[in-house]
């Protein structure tokens, strides 16, 4: 793998990380995306179209999947996949729980194959980085999932949908997982819930209807460290599947068997 590819989207995130911050200190420019939920401000345009515009610099013809809309098609076997700013809501209430997510993948016959990646929190100035067979790291120090084997003794995190809400089926798995785990934690940047499984604070993560931009990066990262990542029947996730685990890979089974009881349960009553 390049080396130049994943210090090109370290060096990337890092310039738009300082462009959150410069909007985390102003007055927000809030929109709505729809209805008064999906948030989009000033900060995630302005992140997005420098991260889009220093791709095409450095990789023209690369296509770039990113989540405001301003990406590009090509016919390339490569494949950038940007979130500009994951977890919006937190940055729009001043909660410093935010990232640029950053990743590239490579288009064979068959399928994608991620090859390198970067999730960065410019509040706390934390870089997670991956490259394909070259592990993972956290402000360049190699990181690994946690050794956890139980769910009982695990710390879970989880997500929810800012569209559709009602929709989610979420609410029951979230209150039958903090029932069996020490707890699950509501973060609300997938992206950084992600690196937080590959460096071991979190053991376990699941999420439904997340977007290829919010996912791309941390599941490297998780790979990279030694963790696993599937649907909730156990087969290889698929970018912008339905579901997501993502776990150390001790406690995969046991965490894929309750969401599977879960949804069994669930469609029984239906
Ligand atoms: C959201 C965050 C959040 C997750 C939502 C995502 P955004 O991304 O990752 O944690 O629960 O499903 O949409 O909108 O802040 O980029
Ligand atoms: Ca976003
Ligand atoms: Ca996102």
């Amino acid at each position: 793998m390049p080396k130049s590819y994943l210090q090109a989207a370290v060096e990337i995130a890092q310039e738009a990380g300082k462009i959150l911050m410069e909007e985390f200190t102003r007055p927000l420019d809030i929109r709505y995306k729809g209805d008064e939920v999906d948030i989009v401000t000033q900060a995630d345009k302005r992140s997005e179209q420098f991260i889009v515009s220093r791709i095409n610099q450095l990789f023209p013809g690369h296509a770039i999947t990113a989540e405001e809309g301003t990406g590009q098609d090509t016919a390339s076997e490569f494949r950038w996949y940007v979130d500009p700013l994951d977890g919006t809501t937190n940055f729009a209430h001043h909660y410093p729980c935010f990232s640029v997510s950053i990743a590239l993948a490579q288009h064979d016959s068959q399928r994608d194959t991620l090859l390198a990646a970067v999730v960065f929190n410019p509040f706390y100035n934390e870089l997670y980085t991956a490259a394909r067979g070259e592990a993972a790291a956290c402000n360049g120090k190699k990181i690994a999932v946690s050794k956890v084997a139980t769910l009982s003794t695990s710390l879970l995190c989880t997500g929810f949908p800012t569209r559709n809400r009602k929709l989610s089926p979420n609410l029951q798995y979230y209150g039958e997982f903090t029932q069996r785990s020490h707890g699950v934690r509501r973060d609300g940047s997938a992206a950084l819930d992600l690196s937080c499984v590959a460096s071991g604070r979190f053991d376990g993560f699941w999420e439904f209807g997340l977007n290829k931009w919010d996912v791309a990066a941390g599941i490297l990262l998780i790979e990279e460290a030694g963790g696993k990542v599937s649907d909730f029947d156990g087969k290889p996730y698929q970018l912008g599947g339905p579901a997501i685990l993502a776990t150390n890979g001790l406690i995969h089974e046991e965490a894929r068997k309750v969401a599977l009881e879960i949804s069994q349960r669930a469609s029984a009553r239906s």
